[in-house]
Order: C-alpha cells, then structure tokens, then sequence
C-alpha cells in the first residue's frame, strides 16, 4: 500500500493550475485522487475526467471539480495504475473492470502516467490474465472465439453472477501465458465481434512510476 501511495503521490506532482486531469481506477489510482483532492483544498485549480464510477465519487466526496466528456477534447494528464508494465511499457490493466473508460481517456491524454508498486514490473505480459470487455448478447459466442485465439478465458463473476462493467457489460479474464506480439494480440481481439476492448495499452504510456518496498520512487527509462 505504501509502494503504491508513494508512486502516485510522485505522479501529482505533474499536475500543474489549469490542467484538465484524468483520473483512474484502482488501489494505487486512489491515492492519487486523495493528493488531488489535498492540493485542491490547497489552492490548486483543476478539472477532472474520471474512468470509472468509483473514481467520480470519489472526485466528488473530495471536492475535485468534474467535466462531462461533451466537455473535453483533451486531456493534460491522466495518472492510472495498471496489472502489468513490460519493458517497453505496455500494460496489461482492467484488473478492476474498467479498462474501456480507461483506455478512452487514455487515447486522449496528452500525457499517460502508470502508477505501480515495483511488482508489476514484468519482463513480459501474460503472467496477469488480460481482462476483455464483451458484450452480454453471445457471450457464449464470443467467449469460444477468444478460446480459438488461443486463450483459456473465465467469465469473471460476484458470487454466482457476472460481473457488469461500469458499461454494462461482461468481462472474460483470458490467461494467454506469456504474450510475445501484445501489438498483434490487440488487434486481433478486437476484431472479434462482441469484443468490445480489451486491456492491452500498446504505446500510450508517456511515464511509469514505481514505487518500491524500500520507500523510494523511481521513474522508469526504457
Ligand atoms: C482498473 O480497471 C485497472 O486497470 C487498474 O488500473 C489496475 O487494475 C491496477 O489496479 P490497482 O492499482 O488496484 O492494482
């Protein structure tokens, strides 16, 4: 938890008066959010794009003023976590389901920087099963075709039942094992009919702050 808060609190120190923020989702996001919402009590003037429900109550609760997307067209700075950061930082998120609002922000965003704690460091993607967003109707359908890719997909679940994004739809958790083209990967899930996204982000991270155990924060070079 302190290898994570470290890491976004190193993140914040980007955003600077006047900027439009994204914010993201998860345990290391959170922290980041709760020193945005301190520098705003502070004096800091900024507006806010959030990638997930969880994260705009948040915003909320803190007194982070908020946009519409009718209201954006891009985005200073977006600081999100991720599962996986791999040598040429690519990521592997939507460990917390919501990797399509994620990603859109992101493909906005003039500046993407991951927040990790130093174990999701990975030499190679495919240790964490990718995340997919489907969509509800075939899911059966859509399930097999990700198997064919060669895929050992599980619908994730809440007890007995699917889980629904904030987008209403499904995810299928797919262990690839190692992922040796995540480039090609990306494409071909997302020409599967049903798939709506999926949780690989080639090349759009701009930075990646690792904290670690130790209590320092370093800032990967590629
Ligand atoms: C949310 O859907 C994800 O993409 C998160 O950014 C990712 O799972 C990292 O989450 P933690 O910071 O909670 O590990």
């Amino acid at each position: 938890m302190e290898s994570k808060r470290i890491a976004a609190e190193k993140a914040v120190e980007f955003i600077k008066d006047g900027m439009i923020v994204g914010l993201g989702t998860g345990s290391t996001a959170y922290w980041a959010i709760q020193k945005i919402g301190q520098r705003v009590k502070e004096g800091l003037s900024v507006k806010a794009i959030a990638t997930s429900n969880q994260s705009e109550d948040l915003a909320r609760e803190l007194g982070i003023s908020l946009l519409s997307t009718a209201e954006i067209e891009t985005i200073d700075i977006t600081i999100d976590g991720a599962d996986e950061v791999d040598a040429d930082w690519n990521l592997i998120k939507g460990g917390g389901g919501a990797l399509l609002r994620e990603k859109i922000v992101a493909a906005s965003s003039k500046q993407l920087i991951i927040i990790v704690d130093e174990s999701k460091l990975v030499k190679q993607l495919g240790h964490f099963p990718l995340p997919v967003e489907i969509v509800r109707f075939g899911y059966e359908i859509t399930v097999n075709k990700l198997r064919k890719l060669g895929a050992e997909p599980t619908l994730r679940k809440i007890g007995e039942q699917p889980y629904l994004t904030d987008n209403g739809n499904y995810i299928a958790d797919c262990h690839f094992g190692k992922i040796d083209r995540p480039d090609e990967l990306h494409h071909a899930l997302n020409l599967i009919p049903g798939v709506v996204d999926n949780g690989l982000f080639i090349g759009m991270a701009t930075h990646v702050i690792a904290g670690y155990q130790d209590g320092t924060v370093k800032e990967q070079l590629r």
